[in-house]
């Protein structure tokens, strides 16, 4: 057993704090009255998400375990707001969002806190080959397609069964030919509060007919809290020895490539922004970070293991991000715009959040020598991802 692997499984073993650095547990909300207070956070209304979309009804679930709690809705099986104390006990809204329903459908970001499938991320020219057969698919970002097509898994209403206050398993069925994709497909994802302030995300799925499928989540985070200023002072680590660079529609190359000697080097904690302006072409094509990074493993090891920690500057919320998945997206907010409302009344500014996407990596229907995406029927996709939280 090698020291890595000893690493991840202590980490994924406690899902506790402390596999990257001297992190304090999450401290309990309120409990230093001599800082200076920020607002604290509250979650949103549970009336505003009640409505009826596509002939069913939508619902926001409460989470909570003693410092954290969260906000998750059954439109896109959607994190809505995930509320976890500073490093002075004020309770802080990570995750962006909008605070009704209506504004998710109507609002021009789509993604904010949403599953993203059948296929997250791209598909090159949308189109791919399955055992002999082209499936097309809707082409919704340039040339090619992005996170399930034009009404993806973020798009759709699930069925929402809250099993207690800290658990929430939506279902969904995506029929056989649902935006191009073969195969009744049945997807369900379990949200959990764990006791070790983390929000735990088990995906499962089976199909009748060959598919491929990714599955992820699309939160926007900000460490200091939505809507409070840049990302590009959090520090990053990924626990990422090699990249898949893209082309300049931000579809892989096919190439794994070192991250040694490039921007691209996380593997200590780094200010995120403290090499976005370098004269780098892969930094163009992204407009900055938008590329999946491969998780370091040794081979065979699917475990849940740590592919990144980062941490707000202003807040000190540190986040860890534990997976069983091959890749994680790094994008950091460049296509933010600030046109959308958060539920705070802030505005979502340019690079004012990021995206850590668990995930196989992109184009994997078209990339043969990446980890297969495919799923037969008679077999079961599982797949889990942890964003734990502590301060320091
Ligand atoms: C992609 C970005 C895209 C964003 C949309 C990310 O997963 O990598 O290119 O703009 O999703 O929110």
């Amino acid at each position: 057993m090698n020291k890595r692997f000893l690493f991840s499984l202590a980490c994924a073993a406690s899902l506790l704090a402390s596999c990257g650095g001297n992190e304090k547990p999450a401290a309990t909300a309120g409990t230093d009255s001599t800082a200076t207070k920020a607002p604290a956070a509250t979650l949103p209304d549970t009336a505003a998400f009640k409505d009826v979309v596509d002939g069913q009804s939508t619902a926001l679930y409460i989470l909570r375990n003693k410092n954290v709690s969260a906000a998750i809705t059954n439109y896109g099986a959607r994190v809505v707001s995930l509320i976890v104390p500073d490093s002075k006990g004020v309770p802080t809204d990570v995750a962006l969002g909008y605070d009704s329903i209506g504004k998710y459908l109507h609002q021009p970001e789509t993604y904010f806190g949403a599953i993203v499938g059948r296929y997250g991320n791209r598909i090159a020219k949308g189109e791919f080959k399955l055992n002999g057969k082209t499936y097309t698919l809707a082409k919704n970002n340039g040339p090619n397609s992005l996170h399930g097509g034009k009404k993806g898994f973020g798009d759709v209403l699930w069925t929402g069964r809250q099993l207690d206050d800290h658990t929430v398993e939506l279902s969904y069925l995506s029929k056989d030919g649902e935006e191009g994709y073969p195969g009744n497909l049945k997807v369900k994802v379990t949200y959990t509060l764990t006791d070790s302030n983390a929000l735990k995300i088990s995906y499962e799925a089976t199909t009748d007919k060959a598919t491929v499928l990714n599955l992820t989540n699309h939160t926007y985070f900000n460490l200091n809290g939505q809507g409070n200023g840049t990302i590009n002072n959090h520090t990053l680590r990924l626990n990422a020895g090699q990249y898949t660079p893209v082309d300049s529609t931000l579809i892989p190359t096919g190439k794994i490539e070192a991250v040694a000697n490039t921007p691209f080097d996380f593997r200590t904690p780094t200010a995120i922004g403290s090499r976005i302006d370098q004269d780098n072409i892969q930094l163009k094509y992204g407009k900055g970070y938008d590329h999946n990074f491969v998780v370091n493993r040794t081979a065979g090891d699917h475990g849940l293991t740590l592919a990144a920690t980062v941490q707000g500057d202003q807040s000190g919320i540190v986040m860890n991000v534990l997976t069983e998945e091959p890749g994680i997206q790094f994008y950091g907010g460049n296509f933010m715009t600030g046109s959308n409302p958060l539920k705070n009344g802030k505005k979502d500014d340019y690079r004012g959040a990021f995206c850590l996407e668990t995930q196989h990596y992109p184009d994997s229907p078209n990339q043969p020598s990446f980890p297969s995406t495919e799923l037969k029927p008679g077999q079961t996709y599982h797949t889990t991802t942890v964003y734990q939280f502590s301060t320091k």
